[in-house]
């Protein structure tokens, strides 16, 4: 491992903070051999002309010229590093080209170095994950976890869906997670129907539930949990007649999530559906063939974890699961206002999102602090003791 690092100066590192410097490169990360920046292009040109294949990912040039991405690809919290890779990947770039270009020049063309995409070849390496990361992300599950706690007992009608917001944020935080690992929805009542609901301005009313999607990220790794509660703290009939249909989808496809049963995201995906349809027939939906996943239950029942939210994106959910793969089960139900649907029952959006290692016969739930049963949400705001 080459890491090629700032130098140290004096002067900048008065204003913007200490550097590790080169050597600190060696003692504190354990580079093998560690260099200014200034010396990559050298230091790489010489590399490759040891080797045939480069592996690297360029994004297409259009993209390095446009800075827009910094908006729609990325929340604030990233935008600053985004343009830092972004001016990283141009200078790469132009150096790839110049190097192809001197190679021809020079008759060199015939060893010419191969350029391959290297995402994929790391994504597989992702998505099983090692002894030392688990242990992190069991810890980005227990801090959210209690967060979760700690923002139920604070809900009540009358707070701003803002002030969830604050508070999720402060809990994670405080515990030791850096940021939150995307930008949080915290939709009350009917907000809850619109899936990337981010706004989070409305004021909590009193008989409505409110849907919390939050994670914080823990050295490097995200956490991604949902609830649904209350806000006053109770749920109502029709309320939790709908919560137990997801609840029981929710655990009945966490049991999957284990070598053992030789499923994929993708199996588990099929499975809820069926669940959830039986489900919602006894409580008097009438639902057409398809109707389900087009509007009441529209998003996949999970996705992979890890490093990113959406972590490994470009290997597809159909693989089996295997021992160590982190996933989310995430079912949910969103219910329009719409005659078709029981009365009782419109308006009202439910997800409950866990985070789940993968074992060989058993499932390990890492967001497991996160209360999720009713009698336990109901407790917990209640604030009686015994949660901490
Ligand atoms: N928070 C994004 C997701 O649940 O997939
Ligand atoms: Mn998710
Ligand atoms: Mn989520």
């Amino acid at each position: 491992m080459t890491m090629f690092v700032p130098p140290k100066n004096q002067g900048i590192e008065m204003w913007d903070g200490s550097r590790t410097g080169v050597h600190g490169a060696i003692d504190v990360f354990g580079a093998d051999e560690a260099m200014e920046s200034a010396k990559f292009n050298i230091k790489v040109r010489d590399i490759v002309k040891n080797y045939q294949d480069i592996y690297i990912d360029l994004p297409p040039r259009t993209n390095l010229l446009s800075a827009e991405n910094v908006t729609k690809n990325f929340n604030r919290a990233r935008g600053i590093a985004f343009l830092q890779s972004l001016s990283w990947f141009r200078k790469m770039s132009d150096f790839l080209d110049r190097l192809a270009l001197h190679r021809y020049f020079t008759g060199l063309n015939d060893q010419a170095n191969e350029i391959k995409p290297l995402s994929r070849i790391v994504q597989n390496l992702r998505i099983i994950k090692s002894t030392s990361e688990i242990k992190l992300m069991r810890q980005a599950g227990e801090i959210t976890g209690k967060a979760f706690i700690e923002t139920m007992r604070y809900t009540k009608p009358g707070l701003l869906e803002h002030d969830l917001y604050a508070k999720i944020d402060f809990e994670c935080r405080t515990r030791g997670a850096e940021y939150l690992a995307y930008v949080p929805v915290v939709a009350g009542g009917p907000n809850a129907l619109t899936m990337h609901y981010v706004s989070n301005n409305m004021p909590l009313r009193n008989g409505d539930m409110v849907l919390m999607d939050a994670g914080g990220e823990y050295h490097g790794y995200a956490c991604d949990i949902t609830r649904t509660w209350p806000v006053n703290g109770k749920f109502t009939g029709p309320q939790r007649e709908l919560y137990e249909v997801v609840l029981k989808v929710n655990r009945e496809c966490i049991k999957l999530c284990t070598e053992k049963h030789g499923i994929s995201l993708n199996g588990i995906h099929d499975l809820s559906l069926k669940l959830m349809n039986e489900e919602l027939a006894q409580l008097g939906f009438r639902l057409s063939e398809g109707e389900l996943d087009r509007t009441l239950y529209p998003h996949h029942v999970g996705h992979y974890l890890g490093l990113d939210v959406h972590d490994t994106p470009d290997l597809d959910r159909s693989r089996k699961l295997k021992k160590g793969m982190v996933v989310t089960i995430e079912p949910g139900l969103y219910v329009p206002f719409k005659n078709e649907y029981p009365e009782q029952y419109q308006g009202i959006g439910i997800r409950i999102e866990d985070n789940v290692l993968v074992g060989e016969t058993e499932p390990i739930i890492l967001s497991v602090t996160a209360p999720k049963e009713v009698v336990d949400i109901q407790y917990c705001m209640a604030n009686l003791e015994g949660w901490d």
